[in-house]
């Protein structure tokens, strides 16, 4: 476990780099810090290793203030992962993986041996262990860097920005590289990026950091999306994703309203109203959405159905808010269809019944 408390960092021109943080990141967890540029995410995490010296407060690994423990010692069993990768050029890839291992006295032979099954780890082929950095593409050189922050099996992995230089494509599969690994491996990960996107795919829990060094919220990232801190928060999650928070809650409970609707072969006795909607069941399962225009179009011989029925914007009762939402703002009547585990028509589902409950469950409370 790493703990700040109070920990602050003004740098000798005085800027104020990090402002009295006090966080937890627990044991064997992912733990994201995130903000925009300059609000001290780098600092935050460079005095876990000592790489920086907190001004005041008190740093600890696993119990231990970390101003108290030599500072190699304390390094050799934190791995560290940098934007730039960070690899010595003249050394081959096997030898820049084995690189702790020898540092802490390990043959070179069986540093390289056990180097060889971290690459593997990683997803990196054996092959390229023969290379240099400048023979490997990007995403690959980024493996490397993980590969050797892991090949001592430190407990905790500071990583630091580790995927912002590679493109979209690549950084998406490393990021489901690292959810793989930790699934088996377990660390204490600190994880430092700008992209929020990152932070809620990765984070088991998110730290927002804001202007001044200053942490803004802390929970895990379902909690961030919906329910920001404040204004701030708000504003660097974006404005846009009170919606996207709606996939990380159940439906369970949701209320189901009727739904008026007619058998196919019925629609000709059908009297509806102007503006109302009926829904038309053909072998027992929603078909299509039919109003009063629809019904004229039946008889003679076509009929206005809305093709969403039939295209995936049925809702399931364990399917997710947001699944509930995308229902309910894709029906034209304003009820999305709920069916069964057979297809067959149990209610609708309305938008308004979805944001309440979604108020309700932001009353959650926030986790440490
Ligand atoms: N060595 C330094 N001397 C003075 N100011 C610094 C130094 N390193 C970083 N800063 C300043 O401290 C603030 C936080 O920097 P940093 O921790 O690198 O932020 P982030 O990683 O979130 O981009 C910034 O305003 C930055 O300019
Ligand atoms: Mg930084």
């Amino acid at each position: 476990m790493i703990t700040f408390e109070n920990v602050t960092k003004k740098y000798p021109d005085g800027t104020v780099a990090v402002d009295d943080l006090t966080l937890e990141v627990p044991e064997g967890t992912l733990t994201v810090f995130v903000g925009p540029s300059g609000c001290g995410k780098t600092t935050s995490m460079r005095m876990i290793n000592r790489m920086i010296e907190p001004t005041s407060g008190t740093l600890t690994v696993d119990g231990s203030d970390v101003t108290k423990v030599d500072p190699v010692k304390l390094r050799l069993g934190i791995g560290y992962v940098i934007q730039s990768a960070g690899l010595m050029p003249h050394l081959r890839i096997v030898d820049n993986v084995a690189t702790v291992p020898v540092l802490q006295g390990q043959s070179r032979r069986s540093a390289r041996k056990s180097a060889i099954g971290v690459m593997e780890r990683v997803g990196l082929d054996p092959k390229l262990a023969d290379r240099y950095p400048a023979q490997l593409s990007g995403g690959q050189q980024q493996r490397v860097g993980v590969a050797r922050a892991l090949a001592a099996d430190p407990p905790i992995l500071l990583m630091d920005e580790p995927f912002s230089a590679v493109d979209p494509v690549v950084r998406e599969d490393l990021q489901t590289e690292i959810l793989r690994l930790q699934s088996e491996l377990r660390k204490t990960i600190v994880f430092v990026t700008h992209d929020i996107d990152e932070a809620v795919k990765l984070g088991d829990k998110v730290a927002v950091f804001g202007r001044g060094g200053a942490l803004l919220q802390y929970a895990d990232p379902a909690f961030v999306l919906s329910n920001p801190a404040d204004e701030r928060v708000s504003e660097f999650v974006g404005a846009d994703r009170g919606y996207r928070g709606l996939q990380f809650f159940h439906a369970t409970g949701l209320p189901l309203h009727e739904i008026r609707h007619v058998a196919d072969g019925e629609v000709d006795g059908l009297n509806l109203a102007s503006g109302e909607w009926a829904l038309v069941i053909k072998a027992e399962k929603p078909y299509a959405w039919i109003n009063a225009e629809g019904v004229e179009l039946h008889r003679k011989g076509s009929a206005l159905y809305d093709s969403t029925v039939g295209g995936g914007s049925f809702f399931h009762p364990d399917d997710t808010l947001r699944q509930a939402l995308d229902a309910a703002l894709s029906s034209p009547s304003g009820l999305g269809v709920a069916v069964d585990d057979a297809g067959r028509l149990i209610g609708g589902v309305r938008a308004d019944d979805v944001l309440e409950a979604l108020k309700e469950q932001r009353r959650i409370p926030e986790l440490g």
